[in-house]
């Protein structure tokens, strides 16, 4: 069966700047990266050097047949010290959106993917008054990026953001949440944390949204990362509950944009017995192996915002063995299109990543479409991404 995509379509690959460009030594994480009792395995240093590589990274994306590519802009760079902005690191991220443009390629730009500058951290991050007002300062420094752009997303899974920096809080790791069988039950302190930054951080979102509503060539909204609750008999309850704290009340923020980005690898399962769990296929994670989650996702995203036109920001696997990238990627396309096919308005697929890159603490889960060797930079393209090439190409997949 021929499965076509709706014209024009966006197929892309999505990366981050901390993840990807290196040295980025006047954010938030490089001090926690090289601290004596870091939380981290390992620092992220010279990460993909994309900060110097990133036209070669345009030119795989552009011969891959892919007509989308994903970046974020690092705020800590451009505003290394509250109020300076750095002319050439605009300069800069500026040459990366035209060099988009030049190659055919629609850039799709985050203003904030999770680092942000260590002085803001400093003074409180999201949760400080003054977030909402630094933010917008800063959107308003990178307007002249953005010229020619069509696609902003002003935060990137403020859920995640919420979650992880309440974790912190509580001395947690996401990683000790989901790499748990079954979800716990999480306690009312850390509830209430993630509360605070679940009120706080829409403000700041909705700050840059009125700088960016000026420019009406521009479709702006931000991403959510999908955890999938799902309860097993006599769970759901708990389930629905985590789905509306986590991920609903940030999807309700998305009503009035543009669009939404929707984020999906896995799912998590309330109540799931210790039997079902020692049997799951896992990927790198060790979340479960769910290829169809990125249409639950779309499904929840159209059940809670009908009408928001979605963009599929990010979605993929972190696997060693590329074969399986290949699996889980056309189980979410033809899950994707499914969704489609119900009425849902999907723009396009970004997936998250065009390189194996410094994934928040380790460079061991391989989420790339390309590798990049840890010493040289060299990349090399995997099949996986030809894969994603072809279906771009045709607009459609086969299955
Ligand atoms: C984030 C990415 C991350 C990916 C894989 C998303 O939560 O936006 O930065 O690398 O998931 O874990």
């Amino acid at each position: 069966m021929n499965r076509s995509f709706p014209a024009g379509f966006l197929w892309g690959a999505a990366t981050a700047a901390h993840q990807t460009e290196g040295n980025n030594t006047t954010s938030d994480l490089w001090p926690l990266e090289y601290a004596a009792d870091s939380p981290f395995q390992e620092p992220s240093g010279d990460a993909c050097d994309s900060l110097h590589r990133w036209g070669e990274d345009l030119d795989i994306v552009r011969d891959l047949g892919l007509n989308a590519y994903r970046f974020s802009l690092e705020w800590a760079r451009i505003e290394p010290v509250r109020g300076v902005v750095s002319r050439a690191m605009l300069g800069h991220y500026r040459s990366i959106a035209e060099g988009c443009l030049e190659r055919g390629i629609t850039p799709v730009v985050t203003l904030n993917h999770f680092t942000v500058p260590l002085w803001f951290a400093k003074s409180g991050g999201w949760l400080s008054s003054e977030a909402p007002t630094d933010f917008a300062r800063f959107v308003r420094s990178v307007l002249p990026v953005l010229d020619g752009v069509e696609w902003v997303c002003t935060l990137n899974e403020p859920n995640i953001v919420a979650i992880t920096s309440a974790l912190r809080a509580h001395k947690m790791t996401l990683e000790m949440l989901t790499s748990l069988d079954d979800v716990p039950v999480l306690p009312p302190e850390l509830l209430a944390s993630v509360a605070n930054v679940a009120r706080a951080i829409p403000k700041a979102h909705e700050a840059a949204q009125e700088v960016l509503g000026n420019l009406s060539a521009v479709r702006s909204g931000w991403t959510v990362a999908h955890l999938l609750f799902e309860g097993v008999e006599g769970a759901q309850e708990r389930a629905d509950a985590l789905n509306d704290t986590l991920v609903d009340h940030f999807l309700r923020v998305s009503a009035p944009d543009g669009f939404v980005g929707v984020q999906a690898y896995s799912r998590f399962v309330v109540g799931r017995d210790e039997e079902t769990a020692r049997n799951l296929r896992r990927t790198q994670m060790g979340y479960e192996f769910l290829p169809d989650a990125i249409g639950r996702a779309v499904r929840a995203t159209a059940a809670v915002i009908p009408g928001v036109p979605v963009l599929v920001t990010e979605n993929g696997i972190a696997t060693e063995d590329d074969d399986e990238r290949v699996e889980y990627l056309d189980g979410a396309l033809v899950a994707l299109h499914d969704q489609i096919e119900a009425g849902v308005d999907v723009r396009g697929y970004l997936h998250w990543s065009l390189l194996d890159n410094y994934e928040w603490g380790s460079y061991r889960p391989k989420f790339g479409l390309v590798s990049v060797e840890r010493e040289s930079f060299e990349r090399t393209v995997k099949p996986s991404a030809h894969h994603l090439g072809a279906i771009a190409r045709a607009n459609a997949i086969a299955r």
